[in-house]
């Protein structure tokens, strides 16, 4: 069997990190408890990602619907994302460039300064980046790219008819990287979800029924095995 970093070299791979609940509630423990686990989770298969040669990788960490959840339970994936951003110092080291996708405005401002201070010191770095979405949502990155395009044809800056798809891009969060290859969702749902609703126009779909807790270095083999066995035909033939 050829060997992962053969088959990953530059891919770029978007991951809906799903099923933590449902992983905690078999135990009989708190859902919590399944955020904690799946963000150590989350820090391995990023090391795993860096190793075999992935280009980028898009995690999908909250959703500008998740806060429709009971406050102790945003509020403990809050303070887990703090402490992983505190802990995100190490990818510099391992020379992974960060970059937040979302509306950071409704985090806690220490956060804030931490994710812009993380953002710049990584910016240089040369290795995979690393894209983790948080209060992000598809649909409000493409209403805030238009809002912005917008802004820009208010003050003349830019006419009407120079809206292409090519301006829309350079106003999304993920400006400048690839779009996702594939987007992976473990915990057998098939739905977006409202992850990447631009950027996923011609992503594979890799559906797994592994819940996310329970993710390991060998699944995301096996998600890249079924995305190289797809054909992908962007509308030709
Ligand atoms: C994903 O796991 C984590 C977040 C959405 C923040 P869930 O918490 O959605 O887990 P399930 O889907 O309830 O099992
Ligand atoms: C998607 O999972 C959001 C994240 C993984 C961050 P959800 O658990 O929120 O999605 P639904 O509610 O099942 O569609
Ligand atoms: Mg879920």
């Amino acid at each position: 069997m050829a060997q992962p970093e053969q088959f990953a070299q530059g891919l770029s791979i978007g991951i809906i990190m799903d099923g933590n609940g449902r992983w905690a509630k078999k135990r009989g423990l708190p859902r919590t408890a399944g955020h904690k686990k799946g963000a150590e989770v989350f820090q391995d298969i990023t090391r795993y990602c860096n190793e075999i040669g992935v280009e980028s990788v898009y995690f999908y960490a909250f959703s500008t619907e998740n806060w429709s959840r009971p406050a102790e339970e945003v509020g403990a994936i809050m303070r887990l994302f703090g402490e992983y951003l505190i802990k995100a110092f190490d990818y510099e080291k391992e020379n992974n460039r960060v970059v937040f996708l979302g509306d950071r405005t409704a985090l806690e401002p220490r956060y804030q300064k931490l994710m812009d201070e993380i953002e710049q010191k990584t910016a240089h770095n040369t290795g995979m980046t690393l894209n983790v979405a948080v209060n992000y949502g598809g649909r409000a990155e493409i209403v805030r790219a238009a809002r912005a395009l917008a802004e820009k044809v208010a003050k003349g800056e830019l006419r009407p008819e120079d809206i292409d798809e090519a301006a829309m891009c350079s106003e999304m969060y993920t400006h400048g990287q690839k779009d996702p290859d594939f987007i992976l969702r473990p915990s057998g749902e098939k739905r977006l979800s409202n992850f990447m609703l631009w950027q996923a126009a011609y992503s594979e779909l890799v559906e797994m029924d592994v819940l996310w807790p329970d993710f390991t270095r060998h699944d995301l083999d096996l998600a890249i095995e079924e995305f190289n066995r797809r054909t992908r035909r962007f509308g030709g033939i």
